[in-house]
């Protein structure tokens, strides 16, 4: 396979590149990514001298760019979006034009160059909350926040082009991922380096928020399955089986890094914040085999070392 992989020099797009080609030597990727504040072409400076690999610098909104990226590649996995939804609050822009304009960029080159399956990674935030249960795929989508309003815009347009000129779409919708390489505005990566830097980590409001903890290569193996055999037109959660309240996570991290509850500084709550998130993956695991592998202490402990490991990579992205 030639696959068109967007938005690769992120977090979880380059853990799927890298992670692709070791299990699949003989396909090629080719990597379009505007390089963004969130995206490093260095992420994958183990791959750019293979022939397997090509980056291409370039935007998702842009019709040439897709055009060129996308030539003899017979699949697209497009992760390419502004993904915190803090920023998504300060200003939507960016957000409603790679989240939802750029998919259809994307999905008019795939309909004219043929591509032969298309996976549109979504988030489990397009279902909004939820206070007790599991959200199926079949759910209400109801998004809260302009991140993920505009991630639900861009998986429905993607599915209606499956709908209405067959396309052959998949959609991936996932929980928090954490891992090494995800940008240290994110939750976990923020607190890690911070505490690392013996600063204090900031706690949104009492903590209670419940998400559901990914570990990275976990979903990229999902993401490869789901492009391999996914049945064209359907949804599939992803979720890591792994509930947290925040404050609950804060107090792992502390421990993991040998700091006290001091550190914690209470901040005021993000607007509109959903309190839990929660997936029912039954779906994913009858059809496709798969279930997260990695438990939340190791998956945690091998992130720990990672940031401990590779202070030369995240220096550079955090404030002082
Ligand atoms: N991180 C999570 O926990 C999570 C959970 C569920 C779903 N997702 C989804 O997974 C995907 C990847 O998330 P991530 O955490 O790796 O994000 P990220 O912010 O780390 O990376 C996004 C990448 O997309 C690129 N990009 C942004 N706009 C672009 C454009 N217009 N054209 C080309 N490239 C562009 C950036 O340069 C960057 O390399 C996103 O679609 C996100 O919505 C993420």
């Amino acid at each position: 396979m030639r696959i068109m992989v967007t938005g690769g020099c992120g977090f979880i797009g380059s853990n799927f590149i890298r992670q692709h080609l070791e299990k699949n030597p003989g396909d090629e990727i080719v990597n379009l990514d505007k390089l963004t504040y969130a995206g490093r072409r260095e992420n994958l400076s183990d791959l750019e001298e293979k022939e397997s690999y090509k980056f291409v610098r370039g935007d998702i909104c842009s019709e040439n760019d897709v055009e060129q990226a996308m030539k003899g590649c017979n699949a697209v996995v497009n992760f390419a979006a502004e993904s915190h939804v803090d920023r998504s609050i300060e200003d939507s822009d960016a957000f409603a034009k790679s989240n939802f304009f750029g998919v259809k960029v994307l999905c008019d080159q795939a309909r004219k160059q043929n591509v032969e399956k298309f996976v549109q990674i979504s988030t489990d935030e397009v279902y909004g909350q939820i206070a007790e249960g599991s959200f199926k795929e079949t759910d209400m989508l109801n998004p809260r926040n302009p991140y993920s309003a505009a991630k639900a815009g861009g998986e429905l347009l993607a599915m209606s082009y499956f709908t209405t000129y067959g396309l052959p779409v998949v959609v991936t919708r996932s929980s928090n991922n954490y891992g090494m390489f995800q940008f240290p505005e994110k939750l976990i990566p923020l607190f890690i380096t911070n505490l690392l830097r013996g600063k204090n980590v900031p706690l949104y409001g009492e903590g209670k928020n419940v998400r559901d903890w990914l570990f990275v290569l976990d979903n990229c193996e999902a993401i490869g399955l789901v492009l391999e055999k996914g049945r064209n037109g359907e949804v599939y959660n992803i979720g890591g089986n792994q509930e947290l309240q925040n404050i609950e996570l804060t107090k792992k991290l502390l421990a993991g890094l040998g700091k006290g509850e001091e550190m914690i500084e209470r901040v005021e709550d993000r607007p509109g914040h959903d309190l839990r998130y929660s997936l029912d993956c039954s779906k994913i695991e009858a059809e496709l085999g798969w279930k997260p592998k990695t438990g939340f202490e190791q998956g945690l402990k091998e992130t720990v070392k990672w940031y401990k490991e590779n202070e030369a990579w995240w220096k550079p992205l955090v404030k002082d």
